[in-house]
C-alpha cells in the first residue's frame, strides 16, 4: 500500500448555478520516501489538489469525487478532528508565501512552539528545546535568538526556513510543498531545494512537490505528474520525462524550459491559447493546442495507458 493514494479525485466551485470541476478525475500515489513532483502551467489544478488532500479547500470549493488515501484512510470522509491531528502532524504543507504561513505579530519562536505544543504532550521547556533543534536543523544559526525574533526580522529564504520547520516540527510521513521557492532568488531557491532533499533524507519523508521549475523538480524528484485543465496528462519517471516525454503537453511543457542561449528570465510560452474551464470540453484539453490532435482528440478524453510508474493519457501515446 503506498504511503498516499489519490484516486479520481475531483474539486469543483458552484459558478452560475452549476458546479464545474477544476480538477476532473485525477489519480496518483506516493510511496513511502518517494519524492513526487506535481507541474503544469497556472490554472491546472496543482493547488487545489494539494489544498483537497489537506482538506483545506477554500469555500466553496468542494472535494465532488473519488478518495483521498493516506496511510489507508481516506481522508475525503475523515472527521474534522482526525484532519486536526493530521495536519502538521503527519500531512504537512508548505506554501509559496511564507509570509502568509507566519503570524506577524508573534515571534517565530512561539509560533514553532505552538505547532509541537499541539501535536506532542510536552511541556513548555521541552516544546522550547525543540523548537531550538528544529531552527538548527534547517539552517538557522543562533538559534536560541532568533526563537524571540519576529516573522519580518527574516529575510525571505530564512522565513521559508521557519515555515519549513514547522512543517517537519512533528516528524510527518509526507510534505506537500507548494511552490515553496517561487518567491525566492534563484540561489536562494536552489538552498531551500538542497535542505529539503537533506530533510527527506534524515526524516525519512515522502515529498509532493509542487513547481513550475524544471530543474528545480529533477533536483529532488524521482516522479512527475503532469496536469493540464484538471486532467492527468502524463504520470512518469522523471528522467523517461527528461529524455523521452510521451505526451505532447509534456513536450511542449519541456520546450518551455528557459534554455542557456535565451535571455535569463525569458519564458518560451507554449503555442495557443491557453485552456480555460469556461470552454471545457468533452475532449483533452491540450487537443486545441496540440500538433496531433485530430477530431476524436477534441471530441473525447484519452483513456490512461501505460501502468505505473508511467502512464499517460493521450490517444497517441504508444503511436
Ligand atoms: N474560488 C474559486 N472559484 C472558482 N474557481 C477557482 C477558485 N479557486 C481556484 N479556482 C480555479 O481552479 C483552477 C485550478 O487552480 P489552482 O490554483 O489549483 O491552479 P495551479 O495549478 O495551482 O496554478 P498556479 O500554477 O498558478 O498556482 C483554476 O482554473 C482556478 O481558476
Ligand atoms: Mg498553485
Amino acid at each position: 500500500m503506498a504511503l498516499l493514494e489519490v484516486e479520481n479525485l475531483g474539486i469543483g466551485f458552484p459558478t452560475g448555478g452549476r458546479i464545474v470541476e477544476v480538477v476532473r478525475g485525477v489519480s496518483f500515489k506516493i510511496e513511502a520516501g518517494e519524492s513526487v513532483g506535481l507541474v503544469g502551467e497556472s490554472g491546472s489544478g496543482k493547488s487545489q489538489t494539494a489544498l483537497a488532500i489537506m482538506r483545506l479547500l477554500r469555500e466553496p470549493g468542494r472535494i465532488t469525487r473519488g478518495a483521498v488515501r493516506f496511510d489507508g484512510t481516506d481522508l475525503t470522509q475523515a472527521d474534522e478532528a482526525t484532519m486536526r491531528r493530521l495536519r502538521g502532524g503527519a500531512v504537512s504543507i508548505v506554501f509559496q508565501d511564507a509570509l502568509s504561513g507566519l503570524n506577524p505579530v508573534f515571534p517565530v519562536g512561539v509560533q514553532l512552539m505552538d505547532v509541537i505544543a499541539a501535536h506532542r504532550d510536552v511541556t513548555r521547556e521541552q516544546a522550547r528545546e525543540r523548537a531550538v533543534a528544529m531552527l538548527n536543523l534547517v539552517g538557522i544559526r543562533n538559534a536560541e535568538e532568533r526563537l524571540g525574533h519576529f516573522p519580518h526580522q527574516f529575510s525571505g529564504g530564512m522565513r521559508q526556513r521557519v515555515l519549513i520547520a514547522m512543517a517537519v516540527a512533528c516528524e510527518p510521513k509526507l510534505l506537500i510543498a507548494d511552490e515553496p521557492t517561487t518567491a525566492l532568488d534563484v540561489t536562494v531557491q536552489a538552498q531551500i531545494v538542497a535542505l529539503l532533499r537533506d530533510l527527506r533524507e534524515r526524516l525519512g519523508l515522502s515529498l509532493l512537490f509542487i513547481t513550475h521549475n524544471l530543474d528545480l523538480m529533477g533536483e529532488i524528484c524521482s516522479r512527475a505528474v503532469v496536469l493540464y485543465g484538471g486532467l492527468m496528462m502524463e504520470d512518469s519517471p522523471v528522467e523517461t520525462l527528461f529524455t523521452a516525454p510521451s505526451h505532447p503537453y509534456s513536450r511542449a511543457l519541456l520546450d518551455c524550459v528557459p534554455r542557456l542561449e535565451d535571455e535569463p528570465g525569458m519564458l518560451r510560452p507554449i503555442e495557443g491559447a491557453a485552456f480555460t474551464l469556461a470552454t471545457a470540453e468533452a475532449g483533452c484539453p491540450f487537443a486545441p493546442r496540440c500538433v496531433l490532435a485530430d477530431a476524436r482528440c477534441g471530441r473525447e478524453h484519452p483513456p490512461e495507458t501505460g501502468q505505473h510508474p508511467h502512464r499517460i493519457a493521450c490517444w497517441w501515446s504508444g503511436s
